[in-house]
């Protein structure tokens, strides 16, 4: 009898099981009310005295050795269960990481520098914060210039020669200063204005300088750049360059692209004309050249400038600049799908 105990221990600890139902099956026919255990302990009054004892400790051990077994086999398929739940479906997505949005003022800014650095300009950036020379006076603005009124400037504190750049063709005055020709360079960046705000000017925006300066530069030559640009940029090569008046150019033009009216968005945006107006530009002005140390004898040279924050609301039909520094995360999301 003790030696088929033995037998059981034995067996039960060689015991292993995958599933509820083995283990189930194992407890009942071992401690179960008519399991085996039960069926000893019945046997133990019919024992010899001489063998009880010996009797006695080994039903215990089974009976100790069943439940151990029963336990660590209930953990083992707790365990599996869970990791079947977090690797089992190696379909599931990854991390739900949040794909994030580019702002619509930085998606029109990379594609300008794109498209113009495939025909050779670097980019150049500048200062926020500037003084008159670079803002005013090298551009041909000196000091009581008329022209100083169209726009309207932000002072820092009360010193008259510290302000927020008006427009970034304060960086080309800096990197004429530091390069000598052939330039070719555009500088992207943020400028201040002291206007009251409205769903169609900001006191903030942003612009893209252009600068080109070399032996034998000439109006075409600024005219095929630009027309290159709205292809690009657009699709549009239909453009139009009207007389206008800059104080760093001469002569100075206003540009437009022939938008089209094919629909009810193109009459509106463009106010039935089918034209809108993009950007100024002109033959850099000898004078400019002289102040920031390039020989105006023997280069010439055509700049540009255009506002990002115009173009974005252009591109995708956004009716509110303020719109654009917001940071309203339904209007942002929106970008998403746009590289
Ligand atoms: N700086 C001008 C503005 O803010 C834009 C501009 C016009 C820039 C003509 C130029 C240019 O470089 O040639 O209104």
């Amino acid at each position: 009898m003790i030696k088929t105990i033995k037998e059981h221990i034995l067996e039960v600890e060689n015991f292993t099981a995958n599933d509820k139902e083995s283990v189930e099956a194992f407890r009942i026919k071992y401690l179960g009310k008519k399991g085996l255990l039960n069926d000893f302990f019945a046997e133990f009054k019919n024992v010899p005295n001489e063998q009880k004892k010996e009797f006695g400790q080994s039903i215990n051990q089974l009976k100790q050795t069943a439940l151990n077994k029963v336990d660590s086999l209930h953990k083992s398929l707790e365990n599996n269960a869970e990791q079947v739940g977090v690797f089992g479906d190696l379909t599931r997505p990854g991390n739900p990481i949040e794909l994030g949005a580019r702002h619509p003022i930085s998606i029109v800014k990379n594609r300008i520098i794109e498209i113009f650095s495939r025909i050779g300009f670097n980019v150049s950036e500048g200062p926020e914060i500037e003084d008159d020379w670079h803002n005013f006076t090298a551009l041909n603005l000196p000091e009581y210039h008329p022209a100083r009124d169209m726009q309207d400037t932000f002072f820092v504190q009360t010193d008259p020669d510290v302000l927020l750049r008006t427009h970034t063709s304060s960086v080309q005055v800096r990197y004429m200063e530091n390069n000598q020709p052939p330039i070719r360079t555009i500088s992207p960046g943020r400028v201040y204005r002291n206007e009251a705000i409205s769903a169609r000017s900001h006191c903030f925006f942003h612009q893209v300088e252009g600068l080109y300066i070399d032996k034998d530069v000439s109006f075409a030559d600024l005219k095929q750049t630009l027309q290159y640009f709205t292809t690009e940029l657009f699709g549009k090569s239909k453009i139009r360059l009207r007389p206008s008046y800059f104080p760093f150019t001469e002569p100075s033009a206003e540009v437009d692209v022939y938008w089209g009216l094919e629909t009810e968005t193109d009459y509106k945006m463009t106010k039935g004309t089918g034209w809108l107006e993009i950007m100024g530009c002109g033959m850099v002005d000898p004078n400019v050249l002289k102040n920031c140390g390039i020989d105006s004898d023997e280069y010439s040279g055509f700049a540009f400038g255009m506002g990002i924050d115009r173009i974005a609301l252009l591109l995708h039909q956004i009716s509110d600049i303020r719109l654009l520094s917001e940071n309203d995360l339904r209007f942002l999301e929106q970008f998403r799908s746009v590289l």
